[in-house]
């Protein structure tokens, strides 16, 4: 019910004091936060606090909720974060992937993706590089990692090398840059469409670039245990006006609302009401102005966060360091900034990291698999068209042989202590 001094000064001064006081309890409900327990050290923690609700809060109220003005100023403020002429949110990271690809299967586009034409990829990546791929009739080639920093090596793209060639998606893992530069080199030697998967490496560098902004297209997630949080939500990035616009529309259900070239779309049907004219089939990955106001407050927060990564792995390896001789640690690619999503170790043998995993999880120390292992053995891919290049031993191995812990911007001295206590535990009994 509308009161009936609603649309009055009286009832806008009301509805401002009101907005102080919510934001005046957010703030108070996330000062009385309890520390976190020594003995407990999860994957992730949340990274967000009152700022974050105190936006979302501000977008309810405002009832402007669905994709608008904050959606609007969170893809300006990444687009200048990332060095990117543009930023599209979606709605998740995988999505990001999803409207990536599409794109380049747009007609419109010179040399556009084609049923059949083949996708390098990197052997350890996550479901939802690989699945869009499929979706759109390509075909995945799997290219094996380098054991010491869990990426494709640009070289591997000389092997996969077939007449169906198209496109090559490389993937920041785990915090780590893709050597870019020779990356770039060849796949423009040759004519190929870059996405850089870059939702586990947000804020990474290379030879002083962020990783994201070389490719055709730089895709990112905030989901909740990554750099930053929209709790779901991503963006793709691209420096290129027409993969902008195209972005924009298949985004959102393909009309022409969003593209640049709105009035020449519509002139050219005018029989069409130009509020409803679809110019592309499309999707709807729109995020919400509650993700965007998230977005907004951690986006201020994303380089003291991966500074505080970055200091956590640096003590996490050098208490680590002892055991080197049984337990491999992952390096930074050389000339790049890793944002170290997660630590990862590789353990000696399969049997090694079973053991390892039980005895760190009965610590209540969280661990994971560095990420889902060799994705060409997981059914999804192996039942469905793919090719792969050499054995794909590492990426097999690393799959059998790894495992990461949780590294996040709240990990404590107590904490660190902990992990560091259970592998001494564990390496001299
Ligand atoms: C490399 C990579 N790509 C894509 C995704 C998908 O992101 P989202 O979970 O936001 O859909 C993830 C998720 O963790 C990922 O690790």
């Amino acid at each position: 019910m509308t009161s009936p001094n609603a649309d009055t000064a009286a009832g806008s001064a009301r509805r401002s004091a009101i907005e102080q006081e919510i934001d005046a309890l957010i703030e108070e409900y996330f000062e009385l936060e309890a520390p976190p327990a020594d003995e407990d050290c999860p994957l992730s923690v949340p990274l967000y606090g009152a700022d974050e609700v105190t936006g979302a809060v501000a977008a309810l109220l405002s009832q402007n909720v669905t994709m608008g003005d904050r959606v609007r100023e969170f893809e300006a403020a990444f687009a200048e974060a990332m060095g990117s002429r543009h930023a599209i949110m979606v709605n998740s990271g995988s999505s990001a992937n999803l409207l990536a690809i599409s794109v380049l299967a747009q007609k419109v586009l010179d040399g556009h993706l084609k049923p059949g034409d083949e996708i390098i990829v990197p052997a350890i990546a996550w479901s939802t590089t690989i699945a869009p791929i499929l979706q759109l009739g390509c075909v995945p080639v799997f290219v094996d990692i380098d054991e010491d920093t869990l990426n494709m090596r640009p070289e591997s793209i000389d092997e996969a090398l077939s007449d169906r060639t198209r496109a090559v998606f490389p993937v920041h893992l785990l915090g780590n840059p893709v050597d870019m530069e020779p990356l770039m080199q060849r796949a423009r030697e040759h004519g190929l469409w870059v996405v850089e998967d870059t939702c586990e490496s947000l804020g990474t560098e290379i030879g002083g670039r962020k990783v994201g902004s070389f490719g055709d297209f730089g895709t990112y997630s905030f989901y909740f245990s990554h750099h930053i949080t929209t709790i779901e939500g991503g963006m793709v990035v691209t420096d290129d006006p027409v993969l902008n616009d195209l972005a924009r529309s298949l985004r959102a259900h393909g009309w022409s609302r969003d593209m640049s070239n709105r009035p020449e779309l519509e002139s050219a049907n005018p029989e069409i009401d130009p509020r409803f004219l679809f110019v592309n089939v499309g999707y709807n990955l729109r995020p919400m102005e509650t993700q965007a106001a998230f977005g907004l407050a951690q986006l201020k927060k994303l380089s003291s966060f991966n500074d505080a990564r970055r200091v956590n792995a640096h003590r996490l390896a050098e208490a680590l360091h002892p055991y080197s001789d049984r337990l491999r640690l992952i390096n930074e690619q050389e000339g790049g900034r890793s944002t170290w999503f997660g630590f990862s170790v590789i353990t000696d043998s399969p049997e090694q990291r079973v053991a390892l995993t039980n005895h760190l999880e009965a610590r209540n120390i969280a661990t994971r698999p560095i990420v889902a292992g060799n994705l060409a053995l997981q059914p999804a891919f192996s039942n469905n068209d793919h090719r792969k290049v050499g054995s794909l031993e590492v990426a097999t191995r690393v799959g059998e042989r790894g495992l990461f812990i949780g590294n996040h911007p709240s990990l404590t001295d107590g904490q660190i202590a902990h992990i560091a206590q259970a592998f001494r535990d564990f390496y001299d009994g």
